[in-house]
């Protein structure tokens, strides 16, 4: 493996861009090169928070810098693909939020456009890298609970429309599946793979959007009980249930600093695995491992992985017929 620092590329400054960079700051063998936004002076004020010295106010000119070898991909869903697509075809790595795309024809190209372009390329599932997430896998395929069948996990929080845009805007992709439904869906297929049954129902915002969606997952021995919503609290554990005990995430699962384990309801054991900073630095450190080791995608999620959750996404789109 070679040894240099990877230099990182961000487009899009929103909430999520500045959360990833903190993190990045956190890694030793990454530095934030340059960053871009389509307003300039928000990359100006972004640049100087974390101390980064090329600032753009066109995410091209950011796939034309040399100087940058990945470029994390922070817009919203609705521009994913074109983006992601884009900067492969500039000799760039990229890591593109989640969810990869709108629809799985989509995120079917990226991946074509990294294996063409001979680039990584990884859907930025960063819970799947943080060590909580990690051991529970482990511990479970282990038999720590016997034979895993069943889960029951969501995401949820109210949102605004005043404050939360894109969240609500039909054309940006908004809504709950697509912004954190894929979470849940995401463990049940880490734990299941893909179900050979999806029944899925939602609750509508006026332009169509959903607000609410409810999804189980009918796998051959086991099920998973799921939900996503806007417009409602919950207390986001993940319960992950087998024939010798169950799994507590600690809230919230997908950034979980540990998990319990319960069996006969004695709660056996605690296991605590912080995160280092928030948890973005996990699926950095990946990235950097991959591009340091030639490889165009990552074992722990794969393109294939993606192609998967794209598929099960699709599947739930068509449903509850969402308008994009
Ligand atoms: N991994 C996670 O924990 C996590 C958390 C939140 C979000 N996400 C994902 O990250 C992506 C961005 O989410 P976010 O919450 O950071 O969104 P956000 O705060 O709205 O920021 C998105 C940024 O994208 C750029 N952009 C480009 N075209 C745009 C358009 N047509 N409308 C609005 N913004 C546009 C803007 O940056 P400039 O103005 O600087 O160009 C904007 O600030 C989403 O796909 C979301 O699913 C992931």
């Amino acid at each position: 493996m070679e040894n240099r620092k990877i230099k990182w590329g961000i487009v899009g400054l929103g909430n999520i861009a500045h959360q990833f960079a903190a993190d990045l700051l956190l890694i030793e063998d990454a530095e934030l090169a340059a960053v871009s936004s389509r307003d300039i002076f928000k990359a100006d004020e972004f640049a100087s928070k974390y101390n980064v010295s090329k600032r753009y106010n066109s995410y091209e000119a950011l796939f034309a810098d040399e100087d940058v070898d990945v470029v994390y991909i922070a817009t919203p869903h609705d521009s994913h693909a074109e983006l992601s697509i884009q900067a492969l075809e500039n000799g760039k790595h990229v890591l593109c939020e989640k969810p990869i795309a709108l629809s799985y024809k989509d995120a079917q190209r990226m991946i074509e456009a990294s294996k063409k372009h001979n680039k990584f390329f990884m859907e930025a599932f960063w819970a799947r890298f943080i060590p909580a997430v990690q051991d529970v896998l482990a511990k479970t395929q282990n038999g720590i609970i016997g034979d895993v069948n069943y889960i029951k996990a969501d995401f949820a929080f109210v949102g605004s429309e005043t404050e939360n845009i894109r969240l609500f805007d039909k054309n940006r992709g908004g809504g709950a599946l697509f912004d954190i439904g894929v979470y849940p869906l995401f463990l049940s297929y880490i734990m299941f793979g893909i179900p050979k049954e999806i029944i899925a129902k939602s609750i509508y915002y006026k332009n169509g959007i959903d607000l609410q969606t409810s999804m189980i997952l009918q796998y051959e021995n086991a099920q998973a009980v799921l939900h996503s919503s806007i417009v409602s609290e919950s207390d986001m554990k993940a319960q992950i249930g087998g024939t010798k005990g169950r799994i507590e995430l600690n809230s919230p699962w997908f950034m979980a600093d540990g998990y319990s384990v319960f069996k006969n309801e004695e709660k056996e054991a605690v296991f605590t695995l912080p995160t280092l900073g928030k948890g973005y630095s996990h699926e950095i450190i990946e990235c950097n491992n991959c591009i340091l080791n030639n490889q165009i995608e990552s074992k722990l999620w794969s393109h294939q992985n993606s192609l998967d959750l794209s598929e099960i996404v699709e599947e739930i789109k068509t449903q509850i017929r969402l308008p994009f």
